[in-house]
């Protein structure tokens, strides 16, 4: 099989997950509601494995960290506050010939004349500016006095809830809160399947510390979170570091790194390393007339804390991890010859069905019954999936499709007819080498727990 090009691949994967149950279009039976998508069995077991394992990384394995959720509605006045209300927004230029709205960025030049990318269309609008938020109404009455807004990132409900957690927490600076949840942004062009959405969900920690200790804090959490790809099956080569020029950060921020990814279309960000300084708690200081300052019981100063923020998107490390482990390759057919293969090289502890379980033939009623006791004897362990449906080659195949690493079969040997030495095993079958190993049924769930976690 030759290799596909970028392309080809985005396409190849798009329809994948839409075939074997990871993502669709929301909506879909309706034409699709653009920028917004719906995860399948596979897709949200897939979520739940990244959302969990960020957690026990950021929070459950750190005495530092402590965790919340918040609300999506928010009072205006936290983003008037933050920000958000006056200056959210992107620059969108129309296109007077196909009626597209584009961002500014998004326009292609040729010959030095800026065009609409999707007709070649030069009757352009000015650039005026665009805010990102959805604004809402609390309540029966649609009026200036109900509006409410989705929230367009989970950060600044940590800072409205600081002084809380602060004081139910007891925690000393430097300590973080962790929130994952969604977000909400119009954005004007989404695009690159779940790349760029209008709703999508973030990974966000506000990491609290002295003013003096910012620049080494953003460092640490830089260097953490690209251990955190890494421990999720990422190829380091394919992640990059920017180094966020002075004029392209936020005016707050003394620091920002961007983590990129080579995605199929191009280099872009998965996720930002923000040092946002004291802004975001001075701001909602002065606005709400609360004193958001910590109290140093050492030194009897009270300050505001600064934060680093590592914000991470959910879906777009989804889309990098799918990207990562599409591959293309030749495996043995049941006649022992090659045939092309599609397998997604999950990390085992991402991958969402982490163990497939096969009766050799269905027809054979005490392979059924073993292989069904093995199934429960696994499930309080991991997600299984058990099949009996077809020759074992092509069962393997659809477990590679999906990525599940580990497949158990049951076979003539698990019932000790050849060899009574072998009664009570099965063979183990990795994904990725296709290589068989004969294992006691008693130590699978010890065995499996210890390469998926
Ligand atoms: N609190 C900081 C913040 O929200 P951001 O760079 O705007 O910073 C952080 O967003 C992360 O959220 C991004 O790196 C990306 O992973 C994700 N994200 C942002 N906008 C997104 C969108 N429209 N669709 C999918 N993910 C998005």
């Amino acid at each position: 099989m030759s290799a596909p090009s970028d392309a080809q691949r985005m396409e190849k994967i798009v329809s994948l997950c839409k075939r074997r149950g990871f993502i669709f279009q929301s909506s879909e039976i309706y034409g699709g509601l653009n920028g917004a998508w719906d995860y399948g069995p596979l897709g949200v077991e897939l979520k739940r494995n990244l959302k969990n394992y960020w957690w026990r990384v950021m929070v459950h394995e750190r005495d530092d960290v402590v965790g919340m959720d918040g609300s999506i509605l928010t009072h205006p006045a936290v983003l008037k506050a933050s920000g958000h209300v006056e200056g959210f927004s992107d620059p969108m230029i129309d296109c007077r010939t196909c009626k597209s709205h584009l961002r500014a960025d998004q326009l292609v030049e040729k010959k030095g004349v800026k065009q609409c990318p999707n007709c070649g269309g030069k009757d352009l609008t000015e650039a005026r500016q665009f805010n990102l938020m959805f604004e809402t109404h609390v309540g029966a009455a649609a009026e200036e006095s109900s509006i409410a807004y989705l929230r367009p990132e989970t950060a600044q409900s940590i800072f409205v809830q600081f002084k809380n957690i602060l004081e139910v927490s007891r925690k000393k600076l430097p300590f973080g809160i962790a929130q994952i949840g969604k977000a909400f942004r119009n954005e004007i062009n989404p695009r690159n399947f779940t790349f760029r959405s209008r709703e999508f969900e973030q990974m966000e920690l506000e990491y609290f510390c002295r003013a003096e200790e910012g620049m080494k804090w953003l460092d640490y959490w830089l260097e953490e979170r690209l251990k955190f790809y890494e421990n999720i099956g990422l190829v380091r080569a394919s992640l990059h570091v920017l180094n966020v020029p002075d004029a392209e950060r936020a005016f707050y921020s003394k620091g920002t790194y961007d983590i990129e990814y080579d995605f199929p279309f191009g280099r872009q960000e998965l996720e930002g390393v923000a040092y946002r300084t004291d802004y975001d708690l001075l701001q909602h200081q002065k606005a709400s007339a609360k004193s958001l300052e910590y109290f140093d019981d050492e030194t009897k100063q009270r300050f505001i804390p600064h934060v680093v923020e590592p914000s991470a998107g959910v879906d777009r490390t989804i889309l990098a991890l799918i990207c990562n482990a599409y591959a293309e390759d030749k495996a043995p057919n049941d006649k022992g010859e090659l045939e092309s293969r599609i397998v997604l090289r999950f990390h085992p502890r991402m991958a969402p069905i982490k163990c497939a379980v096969f009766p050799l033939l269905k027809n054979k009623e005490p392979l059924v019954v073993k292989a069904k006791e093995i199934v429960a004897l696994l499930r309080p362990h991991m997600t299984v999936f058990y099949d009996e449906g077809g020759a074992i080659g092509r069962r393997y195949r659809r477990q590679d499709e999906i990525g599940t690493p580990f497949g158990v079969t049951i076979d003539f040997e698990t019932l000790g007819e050849k060899n009574p030495a072998l009664r009570d095993t099965v063979t183990l079958r990795d994904r990725d080498s296709m290589q068989q190993e004969r294992i006691a049924i008693q130590d699978l769930p010890v065995i499996l727990r210890e390469r998926i976690r």
